[in-house]
Order: structure tokens, then C-alpha cells, then sequence
């Protein structure tokens, strides 16, 4: 079977890219459930943190995404024209590799975007 696959990945390099989306999709999911969950709980959001589903962030490029994860984030949403109690702090202590994951899955679970997210978005958006 793995050769199967070997073989089939130098015939069509689209499914390289497809299997890469996959293993992201996947690492991406785990780091969601410890990192973020807590607050976002399953994307639609709760006391504490707003939905993340069907947004324009989620729908939009990547490098906004990584850089909420880097930098945190208060004020800006409002809900029932009320900002939440508490900002989300930066999660900077991520790897880039669990942050490009986090980020492909938060794009294609909330935001039907199924790309991967190269490691190189993350370095290049974190503060040097
Ligand atoms: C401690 C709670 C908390 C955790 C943990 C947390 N967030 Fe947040 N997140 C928030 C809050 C609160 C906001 C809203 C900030 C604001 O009002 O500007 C937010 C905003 C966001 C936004 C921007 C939403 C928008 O429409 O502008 C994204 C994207 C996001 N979080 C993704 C994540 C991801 C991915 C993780 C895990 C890697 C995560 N958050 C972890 C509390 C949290």
C-alpha cells in the first residue's frame, strides 16, 4: 500500500499535495483541540471567544489568520455591540509548524478553504 501511494506521488504530483493537505489537516485538528478549543470551543464560539465559522478571516488569506495566532487579538469583534471581556493572547510559544497546521484546518473546517499552509508563511510573519 505505501508503495502503492510512492508510486502513484511521482506519477502525479497532485497527489503529493493532496496527502500534504491531509497530514496538515490532521496535526492542525490536535493543535485546535489544545490551543484553541478552550475559547473558540468547536468554531461557533461561546463566552469567552467569538465564532470563527463562515468569517471573512477564516475565508481570507492565510497570513491574517497566522498573525492573530502570533500576535493575539482585542476589541475588534464586537457582539451585540460588545467587545469581549478579555483579548486573546498571542500564542507565539506555537511552533510555525503547529501554527501553518492550525491554520490550514481553521481554514478548511470554519472556511471551506482546503490549502495548505506553507511553514515559510509563519517564519515570515513572525516578529523578527
Ligand atoms: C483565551 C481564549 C482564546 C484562545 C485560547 C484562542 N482565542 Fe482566538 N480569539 C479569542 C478572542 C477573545 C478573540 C476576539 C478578539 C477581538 O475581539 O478582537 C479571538 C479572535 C480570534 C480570531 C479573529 C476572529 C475575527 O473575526 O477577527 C481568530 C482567527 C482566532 N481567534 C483564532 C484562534 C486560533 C486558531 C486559536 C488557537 C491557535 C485561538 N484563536 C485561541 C480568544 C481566544
Amino acid at each position: 500500500m505505501r508503495l502503492h501511494i510512492a508510486l502513484l506521488s511521482c506519477i502525479f504530483p497532485m497527489v503529493v499535495v493532496a496527502d500534504e493537505l491531509e497530514t496538515q489537516l490532521a496535526a492542525g485538528a490536535g493543535v485546535y483541540e489544545m490551543n484553541c478549543a478552550q475559547c473558540h470551543v468547536d468554531g461557533k464560539g461561546g463566552p469567552v471567544a467569538p465564532a470563527l465559522v463562515g468569517t471573512e478571516i477564516v475565508k481570507g488569506p492565510a497570513r491574517a489568520i497566522v498573525e492573530v495566532i502570533l500576535k493575539g487579538q482585542s476589541g475588534k469583534v464586537l457582539v451585540d455591540g460588545k467587545p469581549f471581556a478579555a483579548p486573546m493572547a498571542p500564542l507565539d510559544y506555537l511552533t510555525d509548524e503547529e501554527i501553518a497546521a492550525v491554520t490550514a484546518y481553521v481554514r478548511k473546517q470554519f472556511g471551506e478553504v482546503g490549502e495548505v499552509v506553507p511553514v515559510q508563511t509563519v517564519t515570515d510573519a513572525r516578529p523578527k
